[in-house]
């Protein structure tokens, strides 16, 4: 995969970021773009492009940076996926999925009677997978990257060396965490200064452990991260608190190059996560049924455009829930009929434009998985495009970790199926393919896509949000490629959810009048609504004008999740007024 100069000559390359107290911005650039959940990581991959690192360095050292930065979400101690299309429009994935540990049961957790333990799959020390971001990075760097390693992480550990100023974000976390009834756990400590208090915004945070996890990483690649001391203080850490992550497990890890699913529409390229991911076979199935309808004559966001929006999402989900699991373990997925063009014919048949379907959670079910993930899309001056993402599962993870080594490991094991059989209504799924076992990897949502234009990568995108990124990434591409919108405007559209169980449609609030949901509600479908959906990044690029165009969701004031308004009114407050 040979990167290819392009005739660019004016040197402009942009970082843009948000945090979750941050409006939404468009930005324009020439040379290069990386867009990110934080403005301090974002700059630190653009610097990589300047120092003409290509947009998988870029990719690696933001990813990195943001473990520093965004511990909600990024992370060491966590997985996720990379989608690489080179400037000739040749792509390729990256997986980095936490895998279940050697000793990981079927029934790890079930009681005796055979009921799932509250919580334990999700909250739980035995909820934590084996990390797989570092392995990954590495991967890609061996594979992809032209600057040196050391080169890629070396902006991380400064900033968790000599720290980076503590944002409003992180306080309201740090308040969250030294609740009186968290005194004894990991988080209680990870957001106070070295005398013991909790920091403050704008002060400056350290975090040494973590620059020393960081600085092992840097020196001895991928080896210091599965290998030698961080090896062994993990295992010596779960030993102590009653994991089943041991030194063998993480040895044993790997990160695994895979070939990506491959959709079209209408002319386009459309290029997503394989399985472990059900991204982009979702996304593949729904853009299909799609690229079957007139939308001459279906309105955008009128009733009929949001039923079939709608049934579209509850097909791609049942079939996701039914099918879908980590490759390794399931050698017979039906991945080319779920994907292709016939089987949408087929699909679209059954979709009544008069009444919504019902789902049968007796048949098929669909997947727990979190909030907390998190984005990067990045672009190099020569046209090289990374769509990145990765997770600890729900925001801080399991909220545990070693204080020796300063990082939170996952919780990724919620997202297997906990309970053989056993699929209910709520949400709750039991089917085969998702089932716990050694070294499985568990089914994810995440998404990261990029589309082709005449061969050439022309849209990156990807967002946080558990199941519902398949389905708002899905929005944002058939925004962008059926109605031609401007990035910025596609993203910013408001969009619904349906993920087959449970049956109802969540709409993000505003986007329909009175009058449709009645004719909804009418045809047969509860309607659900939410502040927001989604926290999309993407980039496109114009071949005619050359230039790059970026943009990051958005938490539309209008629609801005509770408690987010008084933060936004903290944020725009100046800082000397709030001294
Ligand atoms: N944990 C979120 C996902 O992988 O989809």
């Amino acid at each position: 995969m040979n990167s290819n100069k392009s005739s660019i000559s004016t040197i402009v390359y942009m970082a843009i970021a948000f945090c979750t107290l941050q409006l939404s911005a468009q930005t324009y650039a020439k040379n290069g773009m990386v867009v990110s959940s934080n403005y301090l990581s974002s700059k630190t991959g653009v610097a990589i492009l300047k120092k003409g690192g290509n947009a998988i360095d870029a990719a690696i050292a933001t990813a990195f940076s943001l473990t520093v930065t965004l511990p909600s979400a990024g992370n060491i101690g966590g997985g996720g996926f990379i989608v690489f299309m080179n400037s000739e429009g040749k792509a390729t994935t990256i997986d980095f999925r936490e895998k279940a540990p050697l000793a990981a049961t079927n029934d790890m957790y079930l009681n005796r009677e055979g009921n799932l333990i509250n919580g334990l799959n999700h909250m739980s020390v035995k909820a934590i997978g084996v990390p797989g971001t570092v392995a990954g990075l590495y991967l890609a760097h061996q594979k992809y990257g032209t600057l040196s390693w050391a080169e890629l992480v070396q902006p991380a550990v400064d900033q968790a060396k000599n720290g980076f100023p503590f944002n409003w974000s992180l306080y309201e976390a740090a308040g969250r965490f030294t609740k009186e009834e968290n005194k004894n756990s990991f988080m209680n400590s990870y957001f106070r200064d070295e005398s013991g208090e909790v920091l403050q915004p704008n002060e400056l945070w350290k975090q040494p452990q973590l620059a020393k996890t960081l600085a092992l990483i840097r020196d001895k690649g991928k080896n210091g991260f599965y290998k030698g001391e961080v090896a062994k203080k993990i295992d010596q850490w779960m030993k102590e608190n009653g994991g089943i992550i041991t030194k063998k497990d993480l040895k044993k890890y790997k990160a695994i190059e895979r070939q990506p699913i491959k959709g079209t529409y209408k002319g386009y390229e459309i290029y997503s996560m394989p399985p472990p991911s059900s991204g982009g076979v979702a996304l593949v199935e729904m853009m299909n049924l799609m690229e079957l309808a007139n939308f001459d004559t279906i309105e955008f966001n009128s009733k009929e455009y949001v039923h079939l929006v709608a049934e579209a999402m509850r097909r791609a989900f049942a079939d996701r829930a039914e099918h879908l699991g980590d490759p390794d373990f399931n050698l017979e997925m039906p991945l080319g009929k779920l994907t292709s063009k016939e089987f949408a014919k087929k699909r679209f048949q059954e979709i009544d434009m008069t009444r919504a379907s019902v789902s049968d959670s007796t048949k098929f079910g669909q997947l727990y998985d979190g909030e907390s993930t998190t984005h990067l899309s990045v672009m190099d001056k020569d046209g090289n495009a990374v769509s990145f993402t990765y997770t600890l599962e729900y925001s801080y993870g399991s909220q545990m970790g070693s204080p020796e080594l300063g990082f939170i490991f996952n919780n990724e094991m919620g997202d297997f199926n906990p309970q053989s059989g056993i699929t209910k209504s709520n949400g709750q799924i039991g089917t085969t393919p998702n089932l716990v076992a050694p070294e499985k990897r568990m089914l994810s949502s995440m998404t990261p896509t990029i589309v082709s234009k005449d061969g050439k990568p022309y849209l990156v995108i990807g967002s946080p949000g558990g199941r519902t990124i398949i389905n708002t990434v899905f929005q944002t591409v058939f925004n962008v490629l059926e109605f031609n919108m401007r990035i910025d405007n596609a993203i910013e559209a408001l969009k619904i959810h349906h993920q087959w169980l449970p049956d109802q449609i969540v709409y993000e609030k505003h986007l329909l009048s009175p009058d449709t949901r009645k004719s909804l509600e009418a045809m047969g479908h509860t309607l659900r609504e939410r502040n927001n959906l989604g926290a999309l990044m993407g980039i496109t690029f114009d071949s005619e004008k050359r230039f790059l165009r970026a943009h990051r969701i958005r938490h539309n004031p209008i629609v801005a999740r509770p408690g987010i308004d008084s933060m936004l009114k903290r944020l725009f407050t100046p800082r000397e007024l709030t001294k």
